[in-house]
């Protein structure tokens, strides 16, 4: 058995933010948030706009180290086994190849092994509704294709924690079910959903808990039935009521 048999089996999560600051330029743009993130609810990180939502679910990721405090995983991800943590970007970029490309590409470098690797791209692509393009460019898709192609990709990979940042930035009302579908279904299959999103709306249809954001700070966290029944914080509450008349 190597070394990180035993480690295997056992969860990433929770993943335990504590104290976590990141300070650039002299600007402080996440200021001292402490959460614990657990298996099974999706976790919405909501906010205005600049209120440090994709910067936080950076640091989430390691895709940004804290300037002070700490991003602990009860398990870290083990050198050389296939990725279990994944993230979709709020924008997205796709490879100068075809659309299943892209998907194969991740795979891998995510060291999923190279015999499952080309029924689970199209099985993935299936998934979203692209298998029929999947020998196209991936650059000529539509704004909410390429959306989808993203979801896919990240899918592909079976992660047990999937970053989602605004999945549906720039898409229309249609396009933007479909993509809130694909997360539900995601979600269904067990794999742990960590979104933001500035859109009120989406938060009601999607989260089961909610952490709210303002200027860097964690103000209030909850579950999303409480939060938007009755805010604790006034930022919440001004938030919620000042986006309201738009839902
Ligand atoms: N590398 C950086 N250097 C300086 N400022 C930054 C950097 N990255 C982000 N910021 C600033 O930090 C703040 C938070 O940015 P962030 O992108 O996390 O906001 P957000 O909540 O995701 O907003 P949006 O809803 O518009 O996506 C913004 O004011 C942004 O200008
Ligand atoms: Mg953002």
């Amino acid at each position: 058995m190597d070394k990180f048999a035993a480690k295997r089996d056992v969860s990433l999560l929770p993943l335990v933010l504590t104290e976590v600051s990141y300070r650039v330029g002299g600007r402080t743009l996440i200021d001292r948030v402490t959460a614990r993130i657990e298996s099974g609810p999706r976790t919405v990180i909501l906010g205005p706009n600049g209120a440090g939502k994709s910067v936080l679910m950076r640091l989430c990721h390691g895709l940004l180290m804290p300037t002070s405090g700490s991003v602990c995983w009860n398990a870290p991800e083990i050198p050389g086994q296939p990725r279990r943590q994944a993230m979709v970007f709020q924008r997205p970029v796709m490879l100068r190849r075809s659309v299943v490309d892209n998907i194969r590409y991740a795979l891998k470098l995510s060291r999923v092994s190279p015999e499952v690797r080309e029924a689970r791209a199209w099985q993935a692509l299936e998934r979203v509704g692209l298998s029929a393009l999947g020998d196209r460019p991936a650059r000529v898709l539509s704004g909410g294709e390429q959306q989808r192609l993203a979801l896919a990709r990240a899918w592909a990979l079976k992660p047990e924690v999937l970053f989602l940042d605004e999945p549906t930035a720039n898409l229309d009302p249609s396009a933007s079910r479909e993509v809130e579908a694909i997360i539900a279904a995601i979600h269904a299959e067990g794999t742990k959903i960590v979104m933001s999103t500035h859109n009120l709306g989406q938060a009601r249809r999607l989260a089961d808990e909610i952490l709210f954001l303002h200027e860097g700070r964690l103000v209030e966290r909850s579950s999303a039935e409480r939060f938007f029944r009755q805010p604790a914080s006034p930022e919440a509450e001004t938030f919620i009521k000042g986006e309201l008349p738009w839902e």
